[in-house]
């Protein structure tokens, strides 16, 4: 009998070893090692450890992540635009897509020449006129449809100081964070048969441009370029993530950036399959407070409430 115990104890001894080695990309803080400015480079402006990207009336600007990556964390500071920012977005987001792509549906109008499994989370800041708030809009495309946008007022001025930002992405959920608290989940119910973004790798991207055809207001208000140029700063830049060489195929980037017995990273530890308690908690308040809008209450647009909304 000791003996059939001793294989027993040596695996269970092999096990918590394996899963106390919790493996991650762990990227942090300069803005060259992970990223490159991506257009108009001439209006991306290095200011010691902050960057700043410069909206005027000839161009707006970009970075995109180095690599892509299929789950995991990324985290930037930002201070948006003070002062006029009407007519202005500036936009944080992970994608298959760079800018140039995001370009062409801003507006809402649905893009057409992306393939059909485009997958993309983005946060959206609003800019208003001189003293009117911010708005923060975010969106996700899962299988190239878009369409989900939310909104919501910050519970403090985006302008006067950096606030992180950041979105983690693992095989149970997705999730947007302001200073760390969570304004919205997207949780995997593929079990209900709802797509799941799962399978593509992708990069990080932000950039500032003008939008005063819809942004400000509706698009009432438009863009005072007397005012120009509109600087949105940056720092604090992080991608913990499960890098994908470019080279790759999806099969074996799945393989790569799922947790396995040898491996483990720490967004798939069961702790991150869903919110904590207090996490919960703060959802709940900014749902309560400072939501503007849902796409899943918008019975205009969507006589029939999407899938996803019913399962909340
Ligand atoms: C701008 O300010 C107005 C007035 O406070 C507000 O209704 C609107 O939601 C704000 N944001 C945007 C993006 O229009
Ligand atoms: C850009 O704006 C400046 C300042 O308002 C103006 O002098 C200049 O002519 C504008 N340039 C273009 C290309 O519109």
């Amino acid at each position: 009998m000791a003996t059939a115990f001793a294989p027993l104890s040596m695996k269970l001894v092999f096990f918590s070893f394996a899963v106390a080695i919790l493996v991650g990309l762990v990227s942090s803080s300069r803005f060259d090692e992970l990223f490159q400015p991506s257009w108009a480079l001439d209006h991306v402006v290095y200011e010691g450890e902050q960057l700043n990207l410069k909206l005027d009336n000839y161009s707006g600007a970009g970075f995109a992540s180095k690599s892509k990556y299929l789950f995991g964390k990324t985290a930037i500071q930002i201070k948006l635009v003070e002062g006029d920012s009407a007519g202005t977005v500036t936009a944080f987001y992970v994608s298959l897509l760079d800018f140039l792509s995001l370009n062409l549906f801003v507006g809402g109008t649905q893009m057409s020449s992306d393939g059909p499994n485009h997958n993309e989370f983005d946060f959206e800041f609003l800019g208003n006129t001189t003293g009117e708030p911010y708005l923060v809009q975010t969106n996700m495309y899962l299988n190239g449809v878009g369409n989900r946008e939310e909104r919501l007022n910050l519970w403090f001025d985006p302008t006067t100081d950096f606030h992180t930002y950041s979105i983690l992405w693992n095989q149970r959920q997705v999730v947007f964070m302001v200073d760390e608290t969570p304004i919205r989940v997207y949780t995997n119910k593929e079990k209900k048969g709802l797509p799941f973004p799962k399978d593509q790798a992708m990069g990080v991207y932000s950039s500032i441009w003008n939008a005063d055809d819809w942004a400000t207001q509706g698009g009432r208000v438009k863009t005072d370029w007397s005012h120009a140029p509109f600087v949105a700063s940056y720092k604090g830049f992080e991608i913990d993530a499960c890098e994908c060489p470019a080279t790759a195929a999806a099969e074996e980037n799945a393989n790569r950036c799922s947790s396995s017995r040898e491996r483990r990273y720490w967004w798939d530890e069961p702790i991150m399959a869903e919110l904590g308690l207090h996490q919960s908690h703060q959802l709940l308040w900014v749902r309560a407070n400072q939501m503007v809008y849902e796409y899943c209450t918008d019975s205009t647009r969507f006589p029939v409430a999407p899938p996803e909304c019913d399962h909340r």
